[in-house]
């Protein structure tokens, strides 16, 4: 049986780092709110002139860099945004051109902060269907570019950066014990369009547009959403919350994280959390927490690592990866 096994991961943070005092200086917020109801310290944002594609390069670079292979070995780029560069063509393409990589396939992905784990799915799949031997799954975004900064309810909890993870083909046995990718889990539900969205876009206001979201709402069904797909991508690989070595969540607010810990049982030391220190990142926030905890060596090889996460459509989704 094919596994897409993890070669390598990076990240990227913008170099601007802004706290809650500092946007507590241009806004009716305080630094006690923000961390109180959400857990968020400081954030990142993106110079301008500075891109997703370039957040993107970055944290690909690193990644392969830590895989020890270059941009010419791959055949597959998936990026998973909500912020391209452009309408068209796809970010990933501008990533390709940059890594010098020639053949194979780049397409964004976009399942706004879902989209890493979308992003993981469908390049396991492709792997396992022999569409590619060895692929990039990046989540990089900008969406300090779409924030209404005269909304205090939402400008606050958003950050940008990059991560990326690279994925190779190998032989396994098709047991739990395999490294790998063991297992994945999507879903969405078009009918919670309005609790989290963006009000603009090429083909309705032909504007960018800004992110609307009701947030107790989006809290509430992250709550069950989360607790009920992890449950079910442990099922699908014959494993139990035991097991589980890392959590490691989208970083939106540390008192829905805690709560998927809680019900999944697990330690607090055994949940990576940087929602602190990136804020939400949307699709990058995984592979930025994945990134950190792997370059402070708690994530090792063999540990088995829960990915999840949830974003508007609504659209979420898990995987299970033994690293
Ligand atoms: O990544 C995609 C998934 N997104 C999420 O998972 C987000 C899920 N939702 C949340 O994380 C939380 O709902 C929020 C952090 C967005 C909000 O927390 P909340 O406890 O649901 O607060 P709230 O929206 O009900 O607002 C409570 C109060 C309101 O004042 P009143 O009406 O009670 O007087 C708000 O106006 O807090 C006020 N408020 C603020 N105060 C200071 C809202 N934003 C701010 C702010 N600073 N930045």
């Amino acid at each position: 049986m094919i596994r897409s096994v993890v070669q390598g991961c990076g990240s990227y943070l913008p170099e601007r780092l802004v706290t809650n005092d500092e946007l507590a200086k241009t806004m009716d917020t305080s630094d006690e709110w923000i961390q109180q109801r959400t857990g968020i310290k400081q954030r990142h944002i993106a110079a301008d002139g500075e891109f997703t594609s370039h957040l993107a390069i970055k944290a690909a670079e690193r990644a392969l860099a830590h895989a020890g292979i270059s941009g010419a070995d791959l055949d597959l780029i998936v990026l998973a945004t909500a912020t391209p560069d452009e309408t068209f063509p796809a970010t990933a393409t501008v990533v390709q051109k940059a890594l010098g990589m020639t053949k194979g396939a780049a397409f964004d992905l976009q399942a706004v902060c879902a989209g890493f784990v979308y992003g993981v799915s469908v390049a396991d799949s492709m792997i396992k269907n022999g569409l590619a031997g060895t692929a990039l799954v990046i989540g990089a975004e900008t969406f300090s570019r779409i924030l209404d900064w005269n909304d205090r309810g939402t400008c606050v909890l958003f950050g940008d950066g990059a991560g990326a993870i690279v994925l190779k083909g190998e032989q396994g046995n098709g047991t739990s014990a395999d490294r790998g990718i063991l297992a994945n889990a999507l879903h969405s539900d078009g009918r919670q369009h309005d609790i989290l969205y963006v009000d603009g876009g090429p083909s309705s206001t032909r504007t960018t547009g800004f992110l609307r979201m009701e947030g107790k709402e989006v809290f509430k069904h992250a709550v069950v959403n989360m607790a009920a797909v992890v449950g079910e991508v442990l099922a699908k690989a014959g494993l139990e919350a035991k097991d589980i070595d890392w959590l490691v969540p989208h970083q939106a607010n540390k008192r829905i994280i805690d709560s998927t810990g809680r019900k999944l049982g697990l330690p607090p030391e055994k949940v990576v959390v940087t929602v602190d220190r990136h804020a939400n990142t949307s699709a990058a926030s995984i592979p930025l927490a994945l990134d950190a905890a792997v370059k402070d060596g708690r994530i090792k090889k063999g540990d088995l690592a829960l990915l999840e996460g949830i974003g508007g459509g609504l659209a979420w989704g898990a995987s299970l990866i033994r690293w």
